[in-house]
């Protein structure tokens, strides 16, 4: 089997690879310069050149507040991007793995989301990735939609990485107290991903690591395993401005997947001892 990345040099996508490598499952590692994801006929001519059994769409436009002041680039990748890589899956007979987000969901639910609950984004990331699932679901019959969310590892630009550089620098940090979702170990969610496209398996799924936490608890976790006295004032939201609105519950509910991922602490622990490793931190 023969399985297309792209966003390959991304923090999901690298992972992805790494993961299809130690497997040895040969994998075509595509990245912006592969060809151009919002330009129809050239998102086909490579499908068509690489010919794949499946793909792994990791590629995204994922700067969730600078969304809300170029919405049109925002929906050109994630919504019409996604559309064209759905219809040259489709035209190529190869499957489509779509990674989507908790950010489709409004986040005023009391309890985990659901794969069928109903979706209601609040900003305009939200809404691209929703139309990119609605895109997959009509275009292409094999395909996976997998949603997670609170992405990190040691590669790439994500909480941990932002919490431990911002810790450098004072001896205390404001981080929000009312968000509350579950953080995903990016190698982890790769290693599920490679296991899911190798079935038959279609559908929406949600993918996340086990347990929950606030964005506050989630910076003390990090703060006390990589030993950095550093103190967290944990706020609401409403003190910490920021352009996009954001989903107060992000909890997905993981435990549809098989098996269940380890939980968001020991992704953490494995984080840290990679930073440690390569002398990040
Ligand atoms: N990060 C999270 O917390 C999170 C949560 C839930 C879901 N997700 C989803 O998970 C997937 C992977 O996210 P990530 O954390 O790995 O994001 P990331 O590190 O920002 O990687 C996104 C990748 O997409 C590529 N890309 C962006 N615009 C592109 C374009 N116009 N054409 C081609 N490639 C383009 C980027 O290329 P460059 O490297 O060249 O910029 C990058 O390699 C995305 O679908 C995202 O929506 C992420």
């Amino acid at each position: 089997m023969k399985i297309l990345v792209t966003g390959a040099h991304g923090q999901l996508g690298r992972a992805v690879c790494a993961e299809l490598n130690q497997k040895g499952i040969p994998c075509i590692a595509a990245g912006r310069d592969s060809f151009t994801l919002t330009d129809r006929e050239s998102v086909d001519a490579f499908v068509r050149s690489a010919a794949p059994d499946a793909i792994i769409h990791c590629a995204a436009y994922t700067d969730v507040d600078r969304a809300e002041l170029e919405p049109e680039r925002c929906m050109a990748v994630n919504a019409q991007g996604t559309a064209f890589l759905a219809q040259a899956a489709a035209d190529t007979g190869a499957k489509l793995l779509l990674v989507s987000t908790d950010y489709v969901f409004s986040g005023a639910a009391a309890e985990p989301y659901g794969p069928d609950d109903p979706r209601g984004p609040v900003n305009v990331y939200g809404l691209s990735k929703l139309q990119a699932e609605e895109a997959v679901r009509s275009l292409c019959k094999r395909s996976f939609i997998v949603r997670t969310s609170w992405l990190f590892s040691a590669e790439g630009s994500n909480f941990v990485r932002k919490i431990l550089s911002q810790a450098r620098e004072t001896r205390s940090l404001r981080v929000v107290c009312d968000q509350t979702g579950c953080p995903t170990y990016a190698p982890d969610l790769a290693a599920y991903l490679v296991q899911l496209i190798r079935t038959d398996h279609y559908g929406i799924t949600h993918a996340v690591n086990s347990g929950f936490c606030t964005r506050s608890e989630f910076a003390s976790a990090i703060l006390r395993l990589a030993r950095i006295p550093c103190q967290v004032m944990p706020v609401p939201s409403s003190v910490v401005p920021s352009v996009a609105r954001r989903p107060l519950n992000s909890r997905l509910d993981g435990a549809g997947t098989e098996p269940v991922l380890p939980t968001w602490q020991s992704g953490l622990q494995r984080c840290i001892s990679d930073l440690v490793r390569t002398g990040a931190l």
